[in-house]
């Protein structure tokens, strides 16, 4: 199981003490199966770095550029700089970014770059409040998946992080019925269309303790990508403790 903490725009020098408490866990359990993996602000990668560098925890990034080395980017960072950095993981195709104006097209060549370099992809996908309405949330889904991953030979190196955009941050998680049938029909595309053996779901979206075990009972999910919750390591920790426990 994989759990994933977005810090999103959150975060300074004084927070990396809430992961104290993580590595601590992350070392008591570490025969269990679970990944750890934060992904801070750029700010603050390279001091996470240096505090997890011998511990169970990975580091991972939330966003790059689609060129995979340096070049004339003012303001962007390549995933070469990010691998050199000690990421192992990164977030692309976030739906906060595509808002932003990050398209189909930018986020395949990210995720071709990323690849090349050697970095394992946290890939999201994940439909509007206004789609979900439509009942074309399928649509969007496959329609995410293969533009994001056209002409990538895809590798176990991409965990697909499905993340209703109408659920992040709102405290809103969808009903388990459909998140199921979600989380299935995205595993059948990357298998049928994309012919990926054993691909990795997780789900993202107002995760926290207190609704993790229902989210957890569904069968498909291998993992949570957290927000809000990850920023304090007591809720963190629970997260990861109901989920496994
Ligand atoms: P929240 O857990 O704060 O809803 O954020 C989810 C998310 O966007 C993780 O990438």
């Amino acid at each position: 199981m994989y759990f994933i903490a977005n810090w999103k725009m959150y975060g300074d020098l004084k927070s990396l003490k809430s992961l104290d408490k993580v590595i601590k866990f992350a070392n008591y359990h570490k025969r269990k199966k679970i990944m750890i993996i934060y992904c801070p602000p750029y700010t603050l990668l390279h001091s996470f770095q240096n505090k997890i560098k011998k511990t169970k925890i990975f580091l991972g990034a939330q966003n790059c550029h689609a060129e995979l080395s340096d070049g004339p980017f003012t303001g962007s960072i390549s995933p070469k700089m990010l691998k050199r950095i000690g990421s192992k993981y990164v977030i692309i195709g976030h739906s906060e970014n595509r808002f932003e104006g990050e398209t189909d097209l930018q986020i395949n060549k990210k995720i071709k770059s990323c690849i090349k370099c050697g970095l394992n992809v946290i890939f999201c996908i994940g439909e509007t409040h206004s789609q979900k309405k439509k009942k074309i949330t399928s649509q969007i889904l496959k329609n995410q998946i293969t533009t994001g991953l056209k002409k990538i030979k895809f590798s176990n190196k991409i965990i697909i992080a499905y993340e209703p955009v109408w659920s992040i941050g709102t405290g809103l998680i969808p009903k388990l019925y459909e998140l199921d049938k979600n989380v299935n029909f995205i595993k059948k595309v990357l298998k049928k269309n994309l012919k990926i053996k054993n691909p990795k779901v997780l789900y993202g979206g107002s995760v926290n303790p207190k609704n993790v075990k229902n989210l957890r009972s569904i069968a498909g999910i291998d993992g949570f990508l957290v927000g809000g919750a990850s920023q304090k390591a007591n809720n963190f920790i629970d997260i990861v403790k109901k989920t496994i426990i």
